[in-house]
């Protein structure tokens, strides 16, 4: 007996369309055909997709942030080949497994600040904030969690009581109480809560993915923090996309020298291969969880140490270093900031330009000029993001290149280009942006006929902000 995949793949060439209608998410695909994204994707290699009819696409988005080093990245792949190969003794389950000491060992050689000692390891990103909630509350025996208004810690329940936009929310029933949005430039209504001593951790991204936000202000971060100690509050950091070089520091908390009592990473720590979270958390946390003899397993999972995970996070690290990755994120990011911000001379629908590494948001407004304001108004009347959307689908028609819109409502093109990024791969997303934005200046012209499509759609239902923000 034998399974031969390539032949499963050419046999069902074409069908991937059909079989999610069929048996998947038939909605989604609903919305992907509104917006042009039709293509069945065939191969993934560094920073390029290709698709079944030839096409070769710049990956703009690394599957979400996953593929900080690139697609299908040879010494991942070799390293996951080697642990098939050697027949791992894998999920034991009772045993103290080697493979996952040695990934934690290297994590917490690297986590920012001095109070992250342990390691718990989970399968993906919103396992590893449940994982953080549970710990927070059981930690300070305290039940209320401050999260930011726009955050995304993921979409299983108790990450969801986490998340700052209702659509996600709806529909849900309730969710774990004590969870309450705060707004971290408002210092004196967090220092309020936080003097109550009831609330067990502030959770926050550092750069959050919605939108691409972080506080404009340097000293907002370092205050919370030094809030949280005074209150014996957790600190938590959310660094699953933002974290592993994303943008441009090992961590997005060594931008502000944050020194979080738990950080939580996933994405790109497997190099997008295989599914993959952690749990970074102080030494005072994990004696608080794991107190007792008979407490020995009170969270654990049984995928959680899965070798082969442990071995792509070992190799992912090892590729991070010897390649220069994070430094290299930084210094590609910021030309493509730079570039960016200079478009945003000729481009007066460019409002803001922000990011850090290659972590960037492009946020979009209405024109100055009079000819133009109508137009803009129309479409933004339909449904805020619209034009963003219209962009992202002209970046990917005509250019090649895949984008996304920064989250629900919100008119910004996010963009996570790999680190391996190179400058003619910069002008080439530079070079984009200039010619559809210079399209815009057309009215009536394809960019806005296609936003008049898009209106029309939304107006049935609000179907693109909702694919749109995912991420
Ligand atoms: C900041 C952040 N936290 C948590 C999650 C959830 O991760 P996952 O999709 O692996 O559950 C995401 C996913 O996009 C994220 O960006």
């Amino acid at each position: 007996m034998s399974f031969d995949l390539r032949a499963l793949l050419s046999d069902h060439i074409g069908q991937a369309r059909s079989l999610h209608d069929q048996y998947g998410n038939a909605v989604f695909a609903q919305v992907l055909e509104l917006i042009g994204f039709t293509h069945e994707y065939t191969h993934g290699e560094g920073a390029y997709l290709t698709t079944l009819d030839g096409r070769r696409v710049f990956d703009g988005l690394s599957g979400y942030g996953v593929f900080g080093m690139g697609r299908n990245h040879p010494v991942i792949k070799d390293a996951i080949r080697q642990a098939l190969d050697v027949n791992l003794p894998n999920l034991v389950q009772m045993d103290c497994v080697m493979l996952s000491g040695l990934l934690a060992k290297e994590l917490i050689e690297l986590a920012p600040g001095d109070r992250l000692q342990r390691v718990f390891f989970t399968n993906s990103g919103t396992e590893a904030a449940e994982g953080a909630i549970k710990f927070a509350r059981a930690a300070t025996g305290r039940p209320r969690i401050l999260f930011s208004k726009g955050a995304f810690h993921g979409l299983s329940t108790g990450s969801l009581a986490l998340n700052g936009d209702e659509s996600f929310r709806e529909g849900f029933g309730d969710l774990l109480p004590g969870c309450e949005r705060a707004d971290w430039n408002d210092l004196e209504a967090i220092e309020r809560e936080l003097k109550s001593e009831t609330v067990a951790a502030v959770v926050l991204e550092p750069v959050r993915g919605k939108g691409v936000f972080y506080p404009k202000d340097d000293a907002v971060y370092p205050e919370i923090q030094r809030l949280c100690r005074a209150t014996g509050t957790l600190f938590v950091a959310d660094e699953i996309q933002c974290g592993l070089g994303r943008t441009g520091e090992w961590w997005a908390c060594d931008h502000w020298n944050l020194a979080p009592d738990i950080l939580l990473t996933a994405k790109a720590l497997s190099g997008g291969i295989i599914p993959i979270g952690a749990i970074l958390y102080s030494e005072d946390v994990y004696r608080k969880v794991f107190s007792r003899l008979d407490r020995c397993v009170v969270h654990s999972s049984t995928f959680g140490q899965n070798t082969t995970a442990m071995v792509a996070g070992l190799a992912s690290l090892r590729v991070l270093k010897e390649e220069n990755l994070i430094e290299r994120s930084a210094a590609q990011g910021e030309k493509l900031l730079s570039g960016l911000r200079e478009l945003q001379n000729r481009h007066e629908f460019i409002h803001e330009v922000r990011g850090k590494g290659l972590m960037i948001g492009v946020e979009f407004g209405s024109p100055r000029s009079l000819t133009l304001k109508p137009a803009w108004a129309l479409l933004h009347a339909a449904e805020n993001g619209l034009f963003s959307q219209a962009i992202v689908v002209q970046l990917f028609k005509n250019h090649n290149l895949l984008t996304q819109v920064a989250g629900h409502h919100q008119e910004v093109v996010k963009m996570l280009p790999p680190f391996i990024i190179s400058d003619d791969e910069i002008t080439m997303i530079l070079n984009a942006f200039d010619a559809v934005l210079g399209e815009c200046r057309r009215f009536p012209g394809p960019l806005w006929s296609f936003g008049k499509q898009l209106a029309g759609a939304a107006a049935k239902q609000h179907l693109f902000a909702r694919t749109a923000g995912r991420s």
